[in-house]
């Protein structure tokens, strides 16, 4: 497993997320470990996109709990149905928010993110977590992120 990242800045969003899925799935081949494996993605898309916070929650009984994660410290944890991403638990889909002051119920561990993505992680059809990934930067995220992002939590082996 090679253990730097080749980070390209000057290319579209999803010239990024195809440079980076193929060094993701490198990262994971051969490591069981989903701790090892939530830190190294969230750590591989903050080291390419440098947005604010990118983690992971994990389905802990009738609440998240947060995991592995890169940025400032977060709320631990968050019930089914609360926020954007007990909401995206939920209704086990994708959330895309804007602007995080018009999702009724969002939740602020940080005053400075105003944009967000909710991706649920999916394991034997049920929601066992969600990828979070928060921007200071006001409508950062949209279809295409989704669309990769969503790739990307596909790789996770449980
Ligand atoms: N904003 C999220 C809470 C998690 S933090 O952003 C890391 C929410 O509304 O669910």
């Amino acid at each position: 497993m090679a253990e730097d990242l080749t980070i390209i800045r000057s290319a579209s969003k999803a010239e990024q997320y195809t440079s980076l899925i193929p060094q993701i799935q490198a990262l994971l081949e051969g490591e069981p470990d989903l701790v090892a494996n939530l830190a190294n993605i969230a750590a591989a898309l903050k080291e390419q996109f440098g947005w604010f916070w990118v983690g992971f929650y994990l389905v802990k009984g009738d609440e998240l709990v947060l995991g592995s994660f890169q940025g400032p410290v977060a709320c631990t944890r968050i019930a089914k149905g609360r926020g954007v991403c007990g909401t995206a638990w939920a209704e086990a889909k994708t959330l895309v928010v804007p602007d995080v002051d018009t999702f009724p119920g969002h939740i602020a561990c940080s005053s400075l993110s105003r944009s967000e993505i909710v991706v649920p992680l999916l394991h034997n059809g049920l929601v066992a977590g969600v990828l979070d990934v928060d921007s200071e930067a006001l409508d950062q995220f949209d279809a295409t992120d989704a669309q990769y992002l969503e790739e990307i939590v596909k790789l996770i082996k449980w």
